[in-house]
């Protein structure tokens, strides 16, 4: 069975960003589904359905992230394969625009499953990852963004972020291919004015990121602290393994669970070992995308 799930990002995505969300998940979906379509693995679909949304600047993740408090673009990244329950994480890079390869790198070639900073940028120049100036990764609207929020402190609490809108537009994608191997990955900016160093769920395995050939796979996207606390894809998978595989009822349980317990809120996308799909999630919307063997035509949805 082949199978692709895509999301990018869960918050109140506002009216005239619609489009740009559904053109970039549905892109991402395109270009996951040809490499599985194309015999590619599912790790090999992953990772490219989420370079293509770390290159678009719609999305908070690769080229115009969210900027931090010193307004500089920190990244995080990471990436699972089912199979052999192998996995690759980096988190705090700041001249790297395509994170997931690097994370990938990090599974493939290294002893360790998370790099962070420096040691990450320098695994990345030894295994011929191109650098890129970390001012090649700010766009011009995150730059206004953080502009106007330099001298308020009323931008740090959750309640400001449902107040203010504040975008959440992480990104990951879940494949099985033809082998039936499962992969999750994800990849962010983190949060608008985060402090320096600060690092959320994306690139933590099992809070952001998930996949066990035995169950499914799992990507999160929204307020990573609380996603950290419950930690959330695992959390999903341990309920699909618990519930005979309905992804469904797994991405809604652990949502519930989210909010229940950490007053937290984002989206979930689930695939299970038939790969089938769960989404879920407690923002006004989410950006999303899927196609499997059994589907005419691909599904987008805000
Ligand atoms: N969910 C992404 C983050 O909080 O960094």
């Amino acid at each position: 069975m082949l199978s692709i799930i895509i999301h990018g990002g869960a918050w109140d995505i506002p009216d005239g960003d619609v489009e740009s969300h559904r053109q970039g998940v549905l892109n991402a979906l395109t270009i996951g589904w040809k490499t599985l379509i194309d015999g590619g693995s599912a790790v090999d679909a992953v990772e490219q359905a989420i370079r293509s949304m770390e290159d678009d600047e719609t999305f908070d993740a690769g080229y115009g992230s969210h900027l931090n408090q010193l307004g500089e673009v920190e990244l995080d990244a990471s990436i699972m394969d089912g199979k052999k329950i192998r996995c690759g994480a980096v988190a705090v890079v700041h001249a790297i625009k395509n994170p997931i390869t690097l994370a990938r790198k990090v599974m493939d070639e290294s002893e360790h499953i998370l790099l962070v900073g420096e040691g990450a940028e320098r695994f990345a120049a030894e295994h011929k990852i191109k650098l890129c100036k970390p001012d090649d990764l700010i766009n011009k609207r995150e730059r206004e963004r953080w502009e106007a929020l330099q001298g308020r402190k009323d931008f740090k609490t959750k309640d400001s972020f449902h107040k203010q809108k504040r975008s959440s537009d992480t990104v990951g994608a879940v494949a099985m291919d033809k082998n039936n191997n499962i992969c999750a990955g994800t990849s962010t900016g983190g949060t608008l004015n985060k402090y320096p160093g600060r690092v959320g769920d994306s690139p933590l395995i099992g809070c952001g990121t998930y996949a066990d050939n035995e169950v499914g796979g799992v990507s999160t996207t929204g307020w990573g602290e609380a996603m950290i606390k419950v930690v959330m894809a695992k959390t999903v998978i341990d309920l699909m393994e618990a519930n005979g595989g309905k992804p469904q009822e797994a991405a809604e349980k652990g949502i519930e669970i989210l909010r229940r317990k950490a007053d937290g809120f984002g989206g979930v996308i689930v695939l299970n070992n038939q790969g089938q799909f769960g989404i879920s999630f407690n923002t006004p919307r989410m950006a999303r995308a899927y196609m499997n063997s059994v589907m005419n035509e691909p599904f987008a949805a805000i």
